[in-house]
C-alpha cells in the first residue's frame, strides 16, 4: 500500500484540537454565484420568503449556518426547525440579510491562499444532487413527510467545508495526495487530519446545536449500519451520495468509482427493505424502488442545470 504525502511539518491533530477549530469557525464558506443571487434578490424591492429559501437550498453552507442560526436564536422550541422556508420566515429578512453579509466565498478564500482550487462548483452540485435523490429514496418508502430529507443529502457532506475552513493545510494535502495515492479519500482524511469528514461534519453539526437527525447523517452515510437512529434517513443518504457519483455528477472530492452494483446493493438497502419472515414481497418492493431511482437519477443532470 501507498502511503499518503504530506508536507513532513503537517501532522495530524488530535479530536480535542479539531474540535476547539471547528468551535472558532462558525462562518462556513459559501458558493460565489450562489452568494451574488441572494445578495441580488435581497436588495430587490419585492421578494418572497420562498424565493429566498429557494436559493438557500442549492448551499449546504448557508443551509447549515442558517439552521444554526434560527435553532439557537428560538433555543428551546420544542421541535428543532430543519425546514429552511420555514427558517427564513423565522428570522426575517434583516437577519437574513446580516447572515449573506458576513459569508465568506469559498472561491476567494482558497485564492487567498494561493492554493491549488478544489473544484467547489462541482462539489455543490454533489451536495444538491445527493439532497434530491435522498427525497426520491424516501419517497419510495412513504410520501416525504418533511424538508428534512432534503436538508440532510444536502449538508451530509458538509465535513468537507469545515475542514477546508478550519484546518485548510490539512485539507489540501489531503486532496494534493489523491494523485500519489491510492487509499480512499476517507482513510487519506484519517491519515493527514486524524479524522475522516463524516467525523468533522458531526461534530460540526452538533457544536453547532442543529437537529440530531443532520449529525447521525454526517456521521454514518458511509456506514449506516453503524447508526442507531434516524436509520431510514441515513441509509436513504447513503444510496444518494453513491447513486449521484456513479452517474457522475458533481464531484464528491472522493474520485474512486462507483459501479452500478456499489450503489444497487449497498448496506443501505437492507435497511430500508429488511428482510422479514412471511414477506416475500420485499424483493418486488426493493425491485420497483430501484427501477424508479433509476429513472430519478437520468432526469437529474437536466434539474442541475443552471442551480448553482
Ligand atoms: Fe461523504
Ligand atoms: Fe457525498
Amino acid at each position: 500500500m501507498t502511503i499518503a504525502v504530506a508536507p513532513a511539518s503537517l501532522r495530524p491533530l488530535s479530536r480535542d484540537q479539531i474540535d476547539q477549530r471547528l468551535k472558532h469557525c462558525p462562518r462556513l464558506p459559501s458558493l460565489s454565484t450562489i452568494n451574488s443571487a441572494l445578495r441580488e434578490l435581497l436588495s430587490a424591492d419585492q421578494r418572497y420568503t420562498s424565493q429566498v429559501a429557494e436559493i438557500i437550498r442549492r448551499d449546504p453552507s448557508l443551509t447549515a449556518r442558517l439552521l444554526r442560526l434560527v435553532n439557537s436564536v428560538y433555543y428551546g422550541l420544542s421541535t428543532p426547525v430543519n425546514n429552511i422556508e420555514e427558517a427564513v420566515f423565522y428570522l426575517g429578512m434583516r437577519q437574513i440579510r446580516q447572515l449573506v453579509m458576513v459569508t465568506p466565498i469559498i472561491e476567494d478564500f482558497q485564492k487567498l491562499a494561493g492554493k491549488a482550487q478544489f473544484a467547489w462548483r462541482d462539489f455543490w452540485q454533489h451536495c444538491i444532487g445527493t439532497a434530491i435523490l435522498t427525497r426520491e429514496v424516501i419517497g419510495t418508502l412513504r410520501a416525504p413527510s418533511d424538508e428534512v430529507d432534503y436538508v440532510a443529502g444536502l449538508v451530509h457532506d458538509v465535513g468537507k467545508i469545515a475542514m477546508a475552513a478550519a484546518c485548510p493545510e490539512h485539507f489540501e494535502a489531503i486532496h494534493q495526495a489523491r494523485e500519489i495515492s491510492g487509499e480512499s479519500l476517507m482513510e487519506r482524511e484519517r491519515m493527514i487530519l486524524g479524522l475522516d469528514h463524516s467525523e468533522v461534519g458531526a461534530m460540526y453539526l452538533k457544536s453547532h446545536n442543529l437537529p440530531d437527525a443532520l449529525v447521525d447523517v454526517a456521521r454514518y452515510h458511509h456506514t449506516p449500519e453503524l447508526a442507531s437512529h434516524h436509520t431510514q434517513l441515513v441509509a436513504a443518504v447513503q444510496i444518494a451520495d453513491l447513486m449521484v457519483r456513479h452517474a457522475g455528477i458533481g464531484r464528491s472530492g472522493e474520485d474512486a468509482p462507483v459501479s452500478a452494483d456499489d450503489w444497487l446493493n449497498a448496506k443501505g438497502w437492507g435497511i430500508l427493505f429488511p428482510e422479514q419472515d412471511g414477506f416475500e414481497n420485499v424483493d418486488s418492493e426493493k425491485a420497483l424502488a430501484r427501477a424508479a431511482l433509476k429513472r430519478s437519477l437520468e432526469r437529474l443532470p437536466t434539474i442541475l442545470e443552471g442551480l448553482v
